[in-house]
């Protein structure tokens, strides 16, 4: 298992968005994908 994390205290500078595509292009290529925030703001159910 590898663990990718997408850091930066500052907010809206998309991490959220990275985060996904890069889950996106990841399942693409045959894997399987957890993905997580830690963020106050959860975005990602926005996807
Ligand atoms: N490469 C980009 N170009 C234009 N807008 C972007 C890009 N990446 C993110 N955004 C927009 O910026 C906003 C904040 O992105 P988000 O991923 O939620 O940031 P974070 O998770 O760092 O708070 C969202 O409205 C998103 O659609
Ligand atoms: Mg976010």
């Amino acid at each position: 298992m590898k663990i990718i994390s997408i850091f930066n205290n500052k907010g809206g500078v998309g991490k959220t968005t990275y985060l996904f595509h890069i889950a996106h292009l990841l399942e693409r290529a045959g894997k399987t994908v957890l993905l997580e925030t830690r963020s106050r703001k959860q975005y990602l159910e926005c996807y």
